[in-house]
């Protein structure tokens, strides 16, 4: 089944990261770019259906954020409470809240560095990206390439991963150097350089598309636009009478995978608190009413952008397979001799340490194992 084979992929990242070893795999990941405060981390927010990435004006984001999204059923079975269409690996954002009946958590956070810790409470989940980035980098708009790795479990997302980017910025402040745009510049073609990244080029409406720092730096590595998506973020910011329908033609600058038209709560709902659920209710109605877009209401907003991430992401995935299942090949000979040199550690006084290298080791190995015979079941069927 789809969801399975892009657990499959989460599950190789983990390995990797816990095992402190960059990821010789480059396994496919949706990374958002765009300019500071053009709304991506506001994007992500609604596709997960919770507040809990800092975000509001100024470089809000100073770290990567490597963020793995798992559907897990809720306790009665069901799937973001909705029934799927075949095919269909996961619900859209969430519009509802999880209600438990037994008492069971159905969706949480949990951070690489804080193994084993569950958060429940998602605003707590905000504060400690807040820490954990401070903590590297210094209250003071300090910038760093460092990621935070954080999963969240629930039935009322899609499984994927996205990477939430500081946005590009021209004028350093506070303590930022005085190249910080080439700072940001570097730390963003890191990720979206790959081959297999998957490009959300964010744009706020309210800009020029032309002059879209997202779309040009999209543009450098993937000329043809062939793992670009474009969204479109603060429509409802748009000066009465114009809108983007020239752009989601086609006619301003083509994309392959297109562009979507998303709302995003303003600063004003965030301050005042407006839930998730709502926001995403307010960002329906206004598609559906507005003259521009209600014949076109259902390719817009956000749960149209995750099923789209979703499939597209799937497609990455089945395309690249034969080259990450080689990979995948190479890195277990490579482990596995490294195994054998390695001996038997027992008596030893670093015996310790060296248990912990084998059982990582092994950790690895068979996460090599399951991805390979998993993913050759999942292109038989
Ligand atoms: P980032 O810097 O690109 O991550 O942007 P944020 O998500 O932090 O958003 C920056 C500011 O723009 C915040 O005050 C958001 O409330 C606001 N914003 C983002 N998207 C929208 C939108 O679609 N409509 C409106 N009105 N405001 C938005
Ligand atoms: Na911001
Ligand atoms: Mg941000």
């Amino acid at each position: 089944m789809d969801s399975d084979l892009i657990k499959k992929v989460n599950k190789l990242q983990d390995a990797f990261a816990t095992a402190g070893t960059s990821n010789p795999i480059d396994l496919p990941q949706i990374v958002v770019i765009g300019s500071q405060s053009s709304g991506k981390s506001s994007v992500l927010e609604n596709i997960v259906g919770k507040d809990f990435l800092p975000r509001g004006a100024g470089i809000v984001t100073r770290r990567p954020l490597v963020l793995q999204l798992i559907n897990r059923p809720n306790s009665k079975g069901e799937v973001g409470g909705v029934a799927l269409p075949e095919g269909e690996s996961g619900a859209p954002a969430a519009t509802k809240a999880v209600a438990a009946p037994s008492g069971e958590i159905e969706e949480w956070g949990e951070f690489l560095h804080l193994p084993g810790q569950k958060f429940t409470d998602f605003s707590k989940i905000r504060e400690e990206i807040e820490r954990e980035t401070d903590n590297k980098v210094g209250k003071n708009a300090g910038i760093s390439p460092q990621p935070i790795n954080l999963r969240i479990y629930s039935p009322n997302v899609l499984t994927l991963t996205m990477v939430d980017l500081p946005g590009l910025t021209k004028v350093p402040v506070g303590d930022q150097p005085k190249d910080i745009e080439k700072l940001i510049r570097e730390m963003i073609m890191k990720y979206i350089t790959k081959n297999n990244a998957i490009i959300l080029a964010v744009t706020a409406a309210n800009t020029d598309l032309a002059n879209s720092d997202g779309l040009k730096m999209a543009r450098e590595v993937d000329p043809e636009g062939l793992r670009t998506i474009g969204v479109l973020t603060k429509i409802d910011l748009m000066d009465q009478g114009t809108d983007v329908v020239d752009i989601l033609a086609g006619r301003v600058i083509a994309l392959r995978l297109g562009y979507v038209p998303v709302v995003n709560r303003g600063q004003r709902d965030i301050d005042t608190g407006k839930k998730i659920s709502a926001s995403l209710e307010a960002e329906k109605n206004f598609f559906e009413n507005h003259s521009s877009y209600r014949t076109r209401a259902q390719y817009c907003g956000t749960p149209f952008l995750a099923r789209r991430l979703n499939v597209i992401l799937l497609h990455h995935i089945r395309n690249t397979l034969p080259e990450i299942k080689a990979k995948i090949s190479q890195g277990l000979n490579k482990y596995q001799s490294e195994l054998e040199q390695l001996g038997d550690p027992m008596g030893d006084d670093d015996s310790n340490n060296m248990n912990v290298i084998l059982n990582i080791i092994t950790e690895f190995t068979s996460e090599f194992r399951t991805a390979i015979d998993g993913t050759s079941s999942d292109i038989a069927t």
